[in-house]
């Protein structure tokens, strides 16, 4: 028998190098970036029905006035995701999308993108429509510029405007760990905004991208931290100081590395353990209020999708 439901978790990101090389003809921005999944979630679940597509969003716990934010459901990408499959295996059923949203929208951490890439990762795989991960991650970068290397799942160099997916194999050793404090002021930036804001002058260097790659692949902290760059930082900062004073708290508070979360709004630090995020995050709640948004996460280079519910198989 068919089953009828699927439940996954879809993993935010995070860029630990964003690199802007230029604007290109079609309006987009050339780029590199490393990109991680971090262990901060929506959760996906998805049940057949009759050929349509409807998408119902609950938000848990996000900061900000979020509800006015919401795309509305037919205009949501995980929407706009399934009825992409659909329109191009022909698929004649539908499904109902429940999404929990714990990522920050408009946050920098592709919690849009995470659900889209979720809903062709979980809807292929519940309507049994066999696509590649290959074709899903072409079908995402019709829809946005990070949602390839979403569909992905892992670490990932992206390129181009986005859609140019290298994998990052990891061979972590055990036992290290990479925490984070994510920081988000309640706000979000507008990304499109943010690009056009960019002014070259790049600062980083050929050097810092090789280190970055190559702390990620092993695990080095302390390099990766060192490496950390990302080009919309500039004007990121300069349209909201709020984000620079974050930053720099967060820095305060002894992390090791900071950095803007994407295009922004989320700062995040990476912090040498555990412990250390906790009490990071403790000091930026306690000398900024306890309403501050913050959550405390991993990093996941080899990323997570997980099915629970009656389908047990990852997809
Ligand atoms: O592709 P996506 O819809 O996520 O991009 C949002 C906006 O960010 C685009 O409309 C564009 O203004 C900007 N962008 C860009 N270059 C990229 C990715 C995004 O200029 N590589």
């Amino acid at each position: 028998m068919k089953n009828e439901n699927l439940t996954l978790l879809a993993p935010a990101k995070i860029n630990l190098t964003l690199e802007i090389f230029g604007k290109r003809a079609d309006g987009y921005h050339d780029l590199r970036s490393l990109v991680v999944p971090v262990s901060l979630y929506d959760t996906l679940t998805f049940t057949l029905q009759e050929r349509e597509i409807e998408v119902m969003c609950e938000v848990v716990g996000l900061p900000g006035e979020v509800l006015p934010l919401l795309p509305a459901p037919g205009d949501n990408l995980a929407a706009r995701a399934a009825r992409l499959l659909q329109e191009t295996t022909g698929y004649s059923r539908g499904a109902r999308i429940h999404i929990r949203k714990e990522i920050p929208i408009g946050g920098g951490m592709g919690g849009g993108s995470a659900d889209a890439a979720g809903t062709l990762r979980g809807l292929n795989s519940l309507w049994g429509t066999g696509l590649s991960v290959e074709a899903l991650m072409e079908l995402g970068a019709q829809l946005g510029s990070d949602i390839p290397a979403m569909v992905y799942g892992k670490a990932v160099c992206m390129e181009g405007r986005g859609e140019k997916i290298t994998p990052v194999p990891c061979c972590w050793t055990a036992g290290v760990d990479w925490w984070i404090v994510v920081v988000n002021p309640g706000f979000t930036v507008p990304t499109g905004d943010v690009y056009r804001r960019f002014r070259s002058g790049l600062t980083s260097t050929e050097e810092t991208f090789i280190n970055a790659r190559f702390a990620l692949e092993r695990g080095d902290q302390k390099l990766a931290c060192a490496s950390l760059v990302n080009s919309l930082e500039v004007p990121v900062y300069d349209k909201y100081p709020l984000l620079a004073i974050v930053a720099g708290r967060l820095k305060s508070a002894g992390a090791a590395g900071v950095l803007l979360s994407g295009s922004g709004a989320s700062v995040f630090a990476v912090a040498e353990n555990h412990e250390q995020a906790l009490a990071i995050e403790a000091r930026m709640k306690r000398e900024n209020g306890s309403w501050l948004w913050t959550r405390v996460a991993q990093i996941l280079p080899d990323g997570v999708m997980v099915a629970h519910g009656p389908l047990e198989a990852r997809v």
